[in-house]
C-alpha cells in the first residue's frame, strides 16, 4: 500500500498515546455523517514514579513496553471489536519523552503495517484539543486552551486543522504549578486533584497572591511567581488547605481572564479547554460564568489517553490529510504552531 493513499472511509480508528507516564489506547468510530463516537478508552497510569515525586523517563519507557499489548487488547475488547475491524491507526509522535513516545509510535506503525491500513502520526496537543472539540461536535473557528502538566498553550483555530499560537506560558505549565505546590504543602502527587480537594477546606483569602503578568497586552501565562509566593507563605506557616484554596483561586482567575481577553481580541465566541487541568472543578465553574461557549472533554478524556489520539486521527481522515510515512521519528519538542 502506498503511504499516501487513503482507502475508502475507514470507520474505526485505534489511537495510542505513550508520551509520558500513561499508556493509553482507545477506539473511535467515525460515522459516514462525520459523527465521532469514543467506543473505548483504556489507560494504564504508571504508579512507579510516585516515590520519586516526578516522572522517571527510563522507567516510563519500560513500563509502556510491558503494558501496551494488554492495554490494546483491553481497548479492543471494550469497543467490542477485533483488530481486523480497525481501519486506521494513530499514535503520538511528539512532544513528550522520546523513549516513551517511541514505544507507542513503533507499536502503532507495526499494527498499521500488519493490518495494511493508513497510519497517522499525531501531535499530542492536537489530541487534547480534539478530545474537547469532539465532545461538542465542534467545527472551527474556536479558541483552544490546553492546560496540562507540560503545557499551557492558547491557540486560535481559524479552520479545522490550522493552529495559530496566541499565548503560552513563559515558565511553568499550569499543571506543573499545581503539582509543585501540592508537593511543597505535603498534599501528594499528582497535585491537581490534591489541591482541588484541599481547597474545599481552605480559605482562599488567607494567602495574598499577586496576579501574574498584570497589565500585559498579550495572552501569555506565568506560574513561577505564584509558586515562589506559595513557597514563602508555606515557610511563614500557611496551612496547606489555605495555600491550596488561595493558589487555585488565583490560577483559575488568571487562566479564565486571559482566555476571555483573547476571545474578545480574536472575535471567537467558543473555547475548548482540555488537558489534565481541564478536570479542575473550580476552573469549569469559572468558565461557566463567562459569556463564552466553553466545551470540555468528556469523562476520562481530560488527562492523557489514547482515545484523544484516535479522535485526532479521525479528524485527519475527515480532512483528507495524507497518511504519515512509516519512517518518521518521535520528537521531544514539536510545536503545533508558531506565533
Ligand atoms: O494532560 P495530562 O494528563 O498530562 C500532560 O500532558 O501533562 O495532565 C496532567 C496534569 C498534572 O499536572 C495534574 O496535576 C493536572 O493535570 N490535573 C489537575 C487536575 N487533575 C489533573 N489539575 C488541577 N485540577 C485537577 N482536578
Ligand atoms: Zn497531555
Amino acid at each position: 500500500m502506498s503511504v499516501s493513499s487513503v482507502p475508502t472511509a475507514p470507520r474505526l480508528v485505534l489511537g495510542i498515546d505513550t508520551s509520558c507516564d500513561d499508556t493509553g489506547v482507545g477506539v473511535v468510530e467515525l460515522a459516514p455523517d462525520g459523527t465521532l463516537t469514543v467506543r473505548s478508552n483504556r489507560v494504564w497510569s504508571q504508579t512507579v514514579h510516585a516515590r520519586y515525586g516526578g516522572v522517571m523517563p527510563e522507567l516510563a519507557s519500560r513500563e509502556h513496553v510491558e503494558r501496551i499489548a494488554d492495554i490494546t487488547r483491553d481497548a479492543l475488547a471494550e469497543a467490542g471489536v477485533t483488530l481486523s475491524d480497525i481501519g486506521a491507526v494513530a499514535a503520538t509522535s511528539g512532544p513528550g519523552l522520546v523513549g516513551a513516545l517511541l514505544v507507542g509510535l513503533m507499536y502503532g506503525k507495526g499494527l498499521a503495517q500488519a493490518l495494511d491500513v493508513p497510519f497517522y502520526a499525531a501531535h499530542h496537543l492536537e489530541g487534547h484539543i480534539h478530545a474537547a472539540a469532539a465532545e461538542g461536535n465542534l467545527q472551527a473557528p474556536y479558541l483552544a486552551l490546553v492546560v496540562s502538566g507540560g503545557h499551557t498553550h492558547l491557540f486560535d483555530v481559524p479552520r479545522d486543522g490550522e493552529y495559530v499560537l496566541v499565548g503560552a506560558t513563559k515558565d511553568d505549565a499550569a499543571g506543573e504549578a499545581f503539582d509543585k505546590i501540592a508537593r511543597l504543602a505535603g498534599l501528594g502527587y499528582p497535585g491537581g486533584p490534591a489541591i482541588s480537594d484541599a481547597a474545599t477546606r481552605g480559605n482562599a483569602d488567607a494567602v495574598l497572591l499577586k496576579e501574574p503578568l498584570q497589565g500585559q497586552k498579550g495572552f501569555d501565562f506565568s506560574f513561577s511567581g505564584l509558586k515562589t509566593a506559595a513557597l514563602l507563605a508555606h515557610r511563614a506557616g500557611a496551612k496547606p488547605e489555605d495555600l491550596a484554596a488561595s493558589f487555585q483561586r488565583m490560577a483559575v482567575h488568571f487562566l479564565v481572564k486571559t482566555t476571555v481577553r483573547a476571545a474578545e481580541a480574536t472575535g471567537r465566541d467558543t473555547v475548548v479547554v482540555s488537558g489534565g487541568v481541564a478536570a479542575n472543578r473550580a476552573l469549569r465553574e469559572a468558565f461557566a460564568r463567562t459569556d463564552l461557549r466553553v466545551v470540555f472533554p468528556g469523562a476520562g478524556l481530560n488527562t492523557d489517553n489514547g482515545a484523544m489520539i484516535a479522535l485526532a486521527g479521525a479528524a485527519a481522515l475527515q480532512q483528507g490529510r495524507p497518511a504519515s510515512a512509516l519512517d518518521g521519528g518521535a520528537s521531544a519538542y514539536a510545536p503545533l504552531a508558531n506565533v
